[in-house]
Protein backbone atom coordinates (compact mmCIF):
# COMPACT_ATOMS: atom_id res chain seq x y z
CA UNK A 1 0.00 0.00 0.00
CA UNK A 2 3.39 2.71 0.23
CA UNK A 3 2.58 3.56 -3.81
CA UNK A 4 -1.01 5.19 -2.55
CA UNK A 5 1.11 7.49 -0.05
CA UNK A 6 3.31 10.66 -1.22
CA UNK A 7 6.33 12.11 0.14
CA UNK A 8 6.20 15.38 1.17
CA UNK A 9 10.13 15.87 2.28
CA UNK A 10 11.78 15.28 5.39
CA UNK A 11 11.69 15.92 9.12
CA UNK A 12 14.94 16.14 11.16
CA UNK A 13 15.04 15.21 15.00
CA UNK A 14 17.85 16.08 16.72
CA UNK A 15 18.78 14.26 20.25
CA UNK A 16 21.57 14.56 21.88
CA UNK A 17 24.78 14.88 19.08
CA UNK A 18 22.30 12.17 16.58
CA UNK A 19 20.53 14.55 14.09
CA UNK A 20 17.71 12.17 12.43
CA UNK A 21 16.51 13.00 8.80
CA UNK A 22 12.67 11.12 8.94
CA UNK A 23 10.76 11.27 5.40
CA UNK A 24 7.24 12.38 6.37
CA UNK A 25 4.55 11.32 4.12
CA UNK A 26 1.49 12.61 2.93
CA UNK A 27 -2.27 10.94 2.36
CA UNK A 28 -5.27 11.87 0.14
CA UNK A 29 -6.37 14.09 3.11
CA UNK A 30 -5.57 14.60 6.54
CA UNK A 31 -2.35 15.65 8.42
CA UNK A 32 1.11 14.43 7.61
CA UNK A 33 3.33 11.86 8.91
CA UNK A 34 6.24 11.52 9.80
CA UNK A 35 8.00 8.33 9.22
CA UNK A 36 9.50 7.33 12.68
CA UNK A 37 10.03 3.51 11.96
CA UNK A 38 14.12 3.96 11.37
CA UNK A 39 14.43 6.30 14.42
CA UNK A 40 15.36 3.33 17.11
CA UNK A 41 17.60 2.04 14.98
CA UNK A 42 19.05 5.50 14.59
CA UNK A 43 19.18 6.87 18.19
CA UNK A 44 18.05 4.14 20.17
CA UNK A 45 15.36 6.16 21.76
CA UNK A 46 11.59 5.35 21.66
CA UNK A 47 9.10 7.67 20.80
CA UNK A 48 6.65 7.73 23.75
CA UNK A 49 2.37 8.24 23.22
CA UNK A 50 -0.04 6.37 25.43
CA UNK A 51 -3.53 6.65 24.09
CA UNK A 52 -1.83 7.02 20.29
CA UNK A 53 -2.74 10.73 20.27
CA UNK A 54 -0.34 11.59 17.60
CA UNK A 55 0.31 8.03 16.45
CA UNK A 56 -0.43 6.73 12.59
CA UNK A 57 -0.66 3.31 13.36
CA UNK A 58 -1.13 2.44 9.63
CA UNK A 59 -2.37 2.85 6.29
CA UNK A 60 -5.99 3.14 5.46
CA UNK A 61 -8.49 3.59 2.56
CA UNK A 62 -11.55 3.55 4.08
CA UNK A 63 -12.52 6.03 6.16
CA UNK A 64 -11.37 10.07 7.03
CA UNK A 65 -12.28 11.81 9.93
CA UNK A 66 -11.60 15.55 9.98
CA UNK A 67 -12.58 15.86 13.87
CA UNK A 68 -11.95 19.67 13.60
CA UNK A 69 -14.76 20.25 11.34
CA UNK A 70 -16.81 17.64 12.17
CA UNK A 71 -16.42 15.28 8.87
CA UNK A 72 -16.97 12.02 8.32
CA UNK A 73 -16.14 10.06 5.28
CA UNK A 74 -16.80 6.24 4.28
CA UNK A 75 -14.68 5.81 1.39
CA UNK A 76 -15.23 9.69 0.83
CA UNK A 77 -18.62 9.60 0.70
CA UNK A 78 -20.12 11.61 3.35
CA UNK A 79 -21.93 9.74 6.24
CA UNK A 80 -24.93 12.11 5.88
CA UNK A 81 -25.41 11.40 2.62
CA UNK A 82 -25.08 7.40 3.49
CA UNK A 83 -27.73 7.72 6.34
CA UNK A 84 -30.19 10.04 4.02
CA UNK A 85 -29.68 8.12 0.66
CA UNK A 86 -27.81 4.33 1.06
CA UNK A 87 -28.71 1.97 2.92
CA UNK A 88 -26.74 -0.68 5.60
CA UNK A 89 -26.42 -3.29 3.20
CA UNK A 90 -25.40 -1.10 0.91
CA UNK A 91 -22.91 0.65 3.21
CA UNK A 92 -20.98 -2.71 4.08
CA UNK A 93 -20.83 -3.23 0.46
CA UNK A 94 -18.83 -0.02 0.00
CA UNK A 95 -16.85 -0.44 2.94
CA UNK A 96 -15.65 -3.65 2.26
CA UNK A 97 -15.39 -3.47 -1.58
CA UNK A 98 -14.47 0.38 -1.44
CA UNK A 99 -17.09 1.39 -4.00
CA UNK A 100 -20.71 2.07 -4.03
CA UNK A 101 -22.31 -1.32 -5.67
CA UNK A 102 -24.21 -1.33 -9.10
CA UNK A 103 -27.57 -2.52 -9.16
CA UNK A 104 -26.31 -6.46 -10.07
CA UNK A 105 -23.47 -6.29 -7.16
CA UNK A 106 -25.82 -5.30 -5.08
CA UNK A 107 -28.34 -8.17 -5.41
CA UNK A 108 -25.81 -10.74 -5.19
CA UNK A 109 -23.96 -8.53 -1.76
CA UNK A 110 -27.39 -8.83 -0.20
CA UNK A 111 -28.09 -12.35 -1.26
CA UNK A 112 -24.79 -13.95 0.30
CA UNK A 113 -25.50 -11.85 3.22
CA UNK A 114 -29.20 -13.38 3.50
CA UNK A 115 -27.82 -16.82 2.78
CA UNK A 116 -25.65 -16.66 5.41
CA UNK A 117 -28.06 -15.67 8.71
CA UNK A 118 -28.56 -19.37 10.20
CA UNK A 119 -26.29 -20.24 12.80
CA UNK A 120 -25.17 -24.09 12.80
CA UNK A 121 -27.85 -25.71 14.80
CA UNK A 122 -25.27 -26.80 17.40
CA UNK A 123 -24.33 -23.48 18.39
CA UNK A 124 -27.93 -23.02 20.15
CA UNK A 125 -26.29 -24.61 22.77
CA UNK A 126 -23.68 -22.58 23.24
CA UNK A 127 -26.05 -20.34 24.93
CA UNK A 128 -27.81 -22.52 26.92
CA UNK A 129 -24.08 -22.29 29.04
CA UNK A 130 -24.83 -18.84 30.16
CA UNK A 131 -26.84 -17.69 33.38
CA UNK A 132 -29.94 -15.90 32.50
CA UNK A 133 -28.87 -12.98 34.07
CA UNK A 134 -25.92 -12.98 32.10
CA UNK A 135 -25.18 -9.64 30.27
CA UNK A 136 -25.34 -9.93 26.47
CA UNK A 137 -22.15 -8.43 25.72
CA UNK A 138 -20.91 -11.15 27.97
CA UNK A 139 -22.42 -13.75 25.43
CA UNK A 140 -21.20 -11.88 22.47
CA UNK A 141 -17.61 -12.12 23.49
CA UNK A 142 -18.22 -15.63 24.07
CA UNK A 143 -20.16 -17.02 21.26
CA UNK A 144 -18.77 -15.10 18.32
CA UNK A 145 -15.10 -16.05 19.51
CA UNK A 146 -16.73 -19.33 19.14
CA UNK A 147 -18.06 -19.27 16.00
CA UNK A 148 -13.79 -20.41 14.73
CA UNK A 149 -14.87 -23.67 16.41
CA UNK A 150 -17.37 -23.87 13.65
CA UNK A 151 -16.47 -22.82 10.33
CA UNK A 152 -13.36 -24.37 10.16
CA UNK A 153 -13.23 -23.53 5.88
CA UNK A 154 -13.35 -20.45 6.41
CA UNK A 155 -10.23 -19.85 8.98
CA UNK A 156 -7.18 -19.40 6.31
CA UNK A 157 -5.93 -16.40 6.41
CA UNK A 158 -4.03 -16.17 3.63
CA UNK A 159 -6.69 -17.33 1.06
CA UNK A 160 -8.51 -14.17 0.01
CA UNK A 161 -11.75 -16.36 -0.69
CA UNK A 162 -12.07 -17.58 2.84
CA UNK A 163 -11.59 -14.29 4.17
CA UNK A 164 -14.42 -12.94 1.95
CA UNK A 165 -16.75 -16.00 3.15
CA UNK A 166 -15.62 -15.15 6.75
CA UNK A 167 -16.59 -11.25 6.49
CA UNK A 168 -20.01 -12.58 4.90
CA UNK A 169 -20.59 -14.86 7.63
CA UNK A 170 -20.18 -11.94 10.57
CA UNK A 171 -22.18 -9.46 8.99
CA UNK A 172 -24.72 -12.15 8.38
CA UNK A 173 -24.31 -14.27 11.64
CA UNK A 174 -24.06 -10.98 13.74
CA UNK A 175 -27.77 -10.01 13.60
CA UNK A 176 -29.02 -13.57 14.86
CA UNK A 177 -26.42 -13.91 17.55
CA UNK A 178 -27.13 -10.52 18.66
CA UNK A 179 -31.03 -11.30 18.83
CA UNK A 180 -30.28 -14.69 20.53
CA UNK A 181 -28.56 -13.20 23.23
CA UNK A 182 -31.36 -10.96 23.63
CA UNK A 183 -34.09 -13.80 23.94
CA UNK A 184 -31.77 -16.03 25.88
CA UNK A 185 -31.56 -13.11 28.25
CA UNK A 186 -35.53 -12.74 28.80
CA UNK A 187 -36.08 -16.12 28.64
CA UNK A 188 -38.28 -15.97 25.17
CA UNK A 189 -37.54 -18.83 22.44
CA UNK A 190 -35.27 -17.76 20.12
CA UNK A 191 -36.61 -16.76 16.25
CA UNK A 192 -35.01 -17.86 12.87
CA UNK A 193 -34.22 -15.44 10.15
CA UNK A 194 -36.53 -14.61 7.53
CA UNK A 195 -35.09 -14.48 3.82
CA UNK A 196 -37.26 -11.90 2.60
CA UNK A 197 -37.03 -9.63 5.39
CA UNK A 198 -34.23 -7.30 4.67
CA UNK A 199 -31.39 -6.74 6.89
CA UNK A 200 -32.94 -4.50 9.57
CA UNK A 201 -36.30 -6.03 9.43
CA UNK A 202 -35.09 -9.03 9.95
CA UNK A 203 -32.95 -8.32 13.09
CA UNK A 204 -36.00 -6.02 14.46
CA UNK A 205 -38.27 -9.48 14.04
CA UNK A 206 -35.83 -11.82 15.62
CA UNK A 207 -35.41 -9.26 18.71
CA UNK A 208 -39.27 -9.01 18.97
CA UNK A 209 -41.74 -11.26 17.52
CA UNK A 210 -42.58 -14.31 19.60
CA UNK A 211 -44.39 -17.83 18.40
CA UNK A 212 -47.80 -16.25 20.20
CA UNK A 213 -48.63 -13.72 17.19
CA UNK A 214 -47.65 -12.77 13.91
CA UNK A 215 -45.02 -10.00 14.15
CA UNK A 216 -45.61 -7.12 11.86
CA UNK A 217 -41.90 -4.94 11.55
CA UNK A 218 -43.25 -1.28 11.83
CA UNK A 219 -41.31 1.02 8.63
CA UNK A 220 -39.89 3.30 11.02
CA UNK A 221 -38.54 1.53 13.28
CA UNK A 222 -36.89 -0.70 10.72
CA UNK A 223 -35.45 3.14 8.95
CA UNK A 224 -34.48 3.76 12.36
CA UNK A 225 -32.87 0.44 13.01
CA UNK A 226 -31.23 0.83 9.72
CA UNK A 227 -29.84 3.88 10.08
CA UNK A 228 -28.09 3.23 13.40
CA UNK A 229 -26.43 0.24 11.94
CA UNK A 230 -25.05 2.78 9.16
CA UNK A 231 -23.94 5.53 11.24
CA UNK A 232 -22.04 2.84 13.60
CA UNK A 233 -20.86 0.56 10.56
CA UNK A 234 -17.04 2.08 10.99
CA UNK A 235 -14.98 4.95 12.82
CA UNK A 236 -11.61 5.32 11.48
CA UNK A 237 -8.46 3.74 14.12
CA UNK A 238 -10.59 4.02 17.31
CA UNK A 239 -9.88 1.64 20.19
CA UNK A 240 -11.96 -1.53 19.35
CA UNK A 241 -10.44 -1.56 15.68
CA UNK A 242 -6.78 -1.23 16.92
CA UNK A 243 -7.99 -3.78 18.83
CA UNK A 244 -9.23 -6.37 16.13
CA UNK A 245 -6.26 -5.15 14.05
CA UNK A 246 -3.51 -5.99 16.64
CA UNK A 247 -5.34 -9.35 17.26
CA UNK A 248 -5.25 -10.14 13.62
CA UNK A 249 -1.35 -8.46 12.62
CA UNK A 250 -0.55 -12.32 14.97
CA UNK A 251 -2.46 -13.96 12.35
CA UNK A 252 -5.37 -14.96 14.60
CA UNK A 253 -8.69 -15.60 12.86
CA UNK A 254 -11.65 -13.00 12.14
CA UNK A 255 -13.88 -14.44 14.21
CA UNK A 256 -11.13 -14.11 17.23
CA UNK A 257 -10.25 -10.77 16.44
CA UNK A 258 -13.78 -9.78 16.17
CA UNK A 259 -14.46 -11.08 20.00
CA UNK A 260 -11.30 -8.79 20.50
CA UNK A 261 -12.74 -5.99 19.50
CA UNK A 262 -16.21 -6.82 21.16
CA UNK A 263 -14.31 -6.86 24.12
CA UNK A 264 -13.00 -4.14 23.64
CA UNK A 265 -15.91 -1.79 22.57
CA UNK A 266 -17.78 -2.97 26.12
CA UNK A 267 -15.96 -0.48 28.21
CA UNK A 268 -17.83 2.69 29.24
CA UNK A 269 -15.57 4.93 27.61
CA UNK A 270 -16.40 3.37 24.03
CA UNK A 271 -19.36 1.33 23.11
CA UNK A 272 -20.84 1.03 26.38
CA UNK A 273 -21.03 5.19 26.97
CA UNK A 274 -24.58 5.20 25.30
CA UNK A 275 -25.77 2.89 28.08
CA UNK A 276 -24.24 5.05 30.48
CA UNK A 277 -25.82 8.16 29.06
CA UNK A 278 -28.68 6.85 29.07
CA UNK A 279 -28.75 6.30 33.21
CA UNK A 280 -27.17 9.62 33.55
CA UNK A 281 -30.43 10.86 31.99
CA UNK A 282 -32.35 8.83 34.12
CA UNK A 283 -30.66 10.02 37.26
CA UNK A 284 -31.28 13.55 36.05
CA UNK A 285 -34.84 12.86 35.54
CA UNK A 286 -35.86 16.48 34.90
CA UNK A 287 -34.60 19.68 33.35
CA UNK A 288 -34.36 21.27 36.59
CA UNK A 289 -31.62 18.97 37.89
CA UNK A 290 -29.44 20.02 34.78
CA UNK A 291 -27.26 23.23 36.50
CA UNK A 292 -26.65 20.87 39.72
CA UNK A 293 -25.65 17.83 37.54
CA UNK A 294 -23.05 19.97 35.63
CA UNK A 295 -21.39 21.82 38.36
CA UNK A 296 -20.79 18.06 39.60
CA UNK A 297 -18.92 17.21 35.83
CA UNK A 298 -17.14 20.78 36.22
CA UNK A 299 -16.42 19.43 39.82
CA UNK A 300 -14.83 16.39 37.91
CA UNK A 301 -17.40 14.18 40.17
CA UNK A 302 -18.50 12.59 37.09
CA UNK A 303 -18.38 12.83 33.29
CA UNK A 304 -21.09 14.09 30.94
CA UNK A 305 -21.82 10.83 29.37
CA UNK A 306 -22.18 11.15 25.70
CA UNK A 307 -20.31 14.40 24.94
CA UNK A 308 -16.51 14.44 24.30
CA UNK A 309 -14.76 12.23 21.97
CA UNK A 310 -10.54 12.20 21.08
CA UNK A 311 -10.64 13.18 17.44
CA UNK A 312 -14.16 15.29 17.52
CA UNK A 313 -13.54 18.77 18.67
CA UNK A 314 -17.08 19.69 16.70
CA UNK A 315 -20.12 18.36 16.77
CA UNK A 316 -20.06 14.74 15.84
CA UNK A 317 -22.10 14.21 12.55
CA UNK A 318 -23.72 11.25 13.81
CA UNK A 319 -25.11 12.76 16.31
CA UNK A 320 -27.13 15.36 14.37
CA UNK A 321 -28.39 12.05 12.57
CA UNK A 322 -28.96 10.29 15.65
CA UNK A 323 -30.92 13.58 17.14
CA UNK A 324 -33.04 12.99 13.86
CA UNK A 325 -34.26 9.59 14.11
CA UNK A 326 -34.61 10.03 18.05
CA UNK A 327 -37.33 13.03 16.74
CA UNK A 328 -38.87 10.03 14.17
CA UNK A 329 -38.95 7.37 16.57
CA UNK A 330 -40.18 8.94 19.67
CA UNK A 331 -43.00 10.64 17.36
CA UNK A 332 -43.78 6.86 15.71
CA UNK A 333 -43.54 4.97 18.90
CA UNK A 334 -42.83 6.93 22.03
CA UNK A 335 -43.58 9.95 23.11
CA UNK A 336 -42.09 13.09 21.47
CA UNK A 337 -42.79 14.67 25.21
CA UNK A 338 -40.49 11.58 26.74
CA UNK A 339 -39.13 13.91 30.09
CA UNK A 340 -35.71 11.94 29.06
CA UNK A 341 -35.95 13.42 25.33
CA UNK A 342 -36.47 16.59 27.51
CA UNK A 343 -33.83 16.38 29.70
CA UNK A 344 -30.88 15.45 26.79
CA UNK A 345 -32.24 18.47 24.35
CA UNK A 346 -31.80 20.97 27.50
CA UNK A 347 -28.53 19.42 28.85
CA UNK A 348 -26.96 19.37 25.16
CA UNK A 349 -28.40 23.16 24.99
CA UNK A 350 -26.70 24.67 28.26
CA UNK A 351 -23.48 22.16 27.68
CA UNK A 352 -23.04 23.86 24.08
CA UNK A 353 -23.18 27.05 26.28
CA UNK A 354 -21.01 26.54 28.93
CA UNK A 355 -17.41 28.01 28.99
CA UNK A 356 -15.71 24.55 30.61
CA UNK A 357 -17.22 22.44 27.10
CA UNK A 358 -16.46 25.32 24.92
CA UNK A 359 -13.14 25.61 26.21
CA UNK A 360 -12.46 21.75 25.99
CA UNK A 361 -14.12 21.65 22.80
CA UNK A 362 -16.75 19.23 24.12
CA UNK A 363 -19.92 18.16 21.89
CA UNK A 364 -22.20 15.57 22.26
CA UNK A 365 -21.31 12.64 20.79
CA UNK A 366 -23.45 9.82 18.49
CA UNK A 367 -24.17 8.52 21.90
CA UNK A 368 -25.88 11.20 23.42
CA UNK A 369 -29.12 10.41 21.45
CA UNK A 370 -28.75 6.98 20.56
CA UNK A 371 -29.90 5.32 24.27
CA UNK A 372 -33.20 7.09 23.62
CA UNK A 373 -34.02 6.12 20.30
CA UNK A 374 -32.85 2.40 21.32
CA UNK A 375 -35.15 3.12 24.17
CA UNK A 376 -38.21 4.09 22.38
CA UNK A 377 -37.69 1.16 20.30
CA UNK A 378 -37.75 -1.02 22.98
CA UNK A 379 -34.54 -2.35 23.45
CA UNK A 380 -32.83 -2.17 27.17
CA UNK A 381 -29.95 -0.50 27.59
CA UNK A 382 -27.91 -4.00 28.02
CA UNK A 383 -28.44 -4.12 24.56
CA UNK A 384 -26.91 -0.96 23.28
CA UNK A 385 -23.50 -2.17 23.13
CA UNK A 386 -24.71 -5.49 21.34
CA UNK A 387 -26.26 -3.33 18.50
CA UNK A 388 -23.28 -1.34 18.52
CA UNK A 389 -21.03 -4.56 17.99
CA UNK A 390 -23.58 -5.69 15.25
CA UNK A 391 -22.97 -2.69 13.29
CA UNK A 392 -19.06 -2.17 13.63
CA UNK A 393 -18.62 -5.60 12.80
CA UNK A 394 -18.42 -4.80 9.31
CA UNK A 395 -15.95 -1.66 10.05
CA UNK A 396 -13.89 -4.21 11.97
CA UNK A 397 -13.65 -6.51 8.87
CA UNK A 398 -13.14 -4.45 6.36
CA UNK A 399 -10.47 -2.80 8.39
CA UNK A 400 -8.97 -6.57 8.97
CA UNK A 401 -9.38 -7.31 5.47
CA UNK A 402 -7.40 -4.40 4.56
CA UNK A 403 -4.50 -5.16 7.15
CA UNK A 404 -3.95 -8.62 5.71
CA UNK A 405 -3.98 -7.51 2.29
CA UNK A 406 -1.08 -4.77 3.53
CA UNK A 407 2.36 -5.99 2.47
CA UNK A 408 4.12 -3.75 4.87
CA UNK A 409 1.68 -5.28 7.95
CA UNK A 410 3.95 -6.63 10.56
CA UNK A 411 3.01 -7.82 13.95
CA UNK A 412 1.53 -4.84 16.07
CA UNK A 413 4.09 -5.16 19.33
CA UNK A 414 4.78 -1.58 20.27
CA UNK A 415 7.71 -0.60 22.82
CA UNK A 416 7.71 0.71 26.13
CA UNK A 417 9.12 3.52 29.15
CA UNK A 418 9.99 1.17 31.38
CA UNK A 419 10.08 2.35 35.20
CA UNK A 420 10.54 -0.76 37.10
CA UNK A 421 13.70 -2.06 39.05
CA UNK A 422 16.63 -2.45 37.33
CA UNK A 423 17.93 -5.97 37.42
CA UNK A 424 18.69 -7.62 40.90
CA UNK A 425 19.37 -10.77 42.58
CA UNK A 426 16.54 -13.28 43.68
CA UNK A 427 16.58 -13.46 47.35
CA UNK A 428 14.92 -16.90 49.14
CA UNK A 429 12.30 -16.32 50.91
CA UNK A 430 14.00 -17.12 54.58
CA UNK A 431 16.20 -14.19 53.70
CA UNK A 432 13.39 -11.55 52.93
CA UNK A 433 12.64 -9.38 55.65
N1 LIG B 1 -17.58 15.23 30.51
C1 LIG B 1 -16.85 16.11 31.19
N2 LIG B 1 -15.57 16.44 30.95
C2 LIG B 1 -14.99 15.77 29.94
C3 LIG B 1 -15.68 14.82 29.15
C4 LIG B 1 -17.02 14.56 29.47
N3 LIG B 1 -17.73 13.67 28.77
N4 LIG B 1 -14.85 14.33 28.21
C5 LIG B 1 -13.67 14.95 28.38
N5 LIG B 1 -13.76 15.84 29.44
C6 LIG B 1 -12.72 16.75 29.90
C7 LIG B 1 -11.62 15.99 30.65
O1 LIG B 1 -11.91 15.89 32.04
C8 LIG B 1 -10.43 16.86 30.38
O2 LIG B 1 -10.51 18.00 31.19
P1 LIG B 1 -9.16 18.68 31.79
O3 LIG B 1 -8.43 19.21 30.59
O4 LIG B 1 -9.65 19.73 32.72
O5 LIG B 1 -8.41 17.57 32.47
C9 LIG B 1 -10.66 17.34 28.94
O6 LIG B 1 -12.09 17.31 28.77
C10 LIG B 1 -10.01 16.47 27.88
O7 LIG B 1 -10.48 15.14 28.06
P2 LIG B 1 -9.64 13.82 27.80
O8 LIG B 1 -10.08 12.77 28.79
O9 LIG B 1 -8.18 14.13 27.71
O10 LIG B 1 -10.15 13.43 26.35
P3 LIG B 1 -9.96 12.03 25.68
O11 LIG B 1 -9.77 12.31 24.25
O12 LIG B 1 -8.92 11.21 26.35
O13 LIG B 1 -11.36 11.32 25.97
C11 LIG B 1 -13.48 10.37 25.73
C12 LIG B 1 -12.34 11.11 25.02
C13 LIG B 1 -12.96 9.08 26.40
C14 LIG B 1 -14.55 9.96 24.69
C15 LIG B 1 -14.09 11.31 26.80
O14 LIG B 1 -14.54 12.50 26.19
C16 LIG B 1 -15.22 10.65 27.57
O15 LIG B 1 -14.94 9.87 28.50
N6 LIG B 1 -16.52 10.94 27.21
C17 LIG B 1 -17.63 10.33 27.87
C18 LIG B 1 -17.82 8.90 27.38
C19 LIG B 1 -18.38 8.85 25.98
O16 LIG B 1 -19.36 9.51 25.65
N7 LIG B 1 -17.76 7.99 25.15
C20 LIG B 1 -18.22 7.76 23.80
C21 LIG B 1 -17.15 8.03 22.81
S1 LIG B 1 -17.79 7.91 21.19
C22 LIG B 1 -17.89 6.28 20.86
O17 LIG B 1 -17.22 5.44 21.41
C23 LIG B 1 -18.89 5.90 19.88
Amino acid sequence: MTDTNNSAGTATLTYGDKSVEMPVLSGSTGPDVIDIRKLYAATDAFTYDPGFTSTAACESAITFIDGDKGTLLHRGYPIGQLAAQSNFVEVCHLLLHGELPTAEQYEKFERSITMHTMLHAQFDRFFEGFRRDAHPMAIMVGTVGALSAFYHDSLDIHDARQREISAIRLIAKMPTIAARAYKYHIGQPFVSPRNDLNYAENFLRMCFAVPAEDYVVNPVMAKAMDRIFTLHADHEQNASTSTVRLAGSSGANPFACIAAGIACLWGPSHGGANEEALTMLKEIGTPDKIPEFIEGVKAKKYKLMGFGHRVYKNYDPRATVMKESADEVLAAVGDPNDPLFQVAKELERIALNDEYFIERKLFPNVDFYSGITLSAMGFPTSMFTVLFSLARTVGWIAQWQEMIGDPTQKIGRPRQLYTGPTERDYVPIQNRG
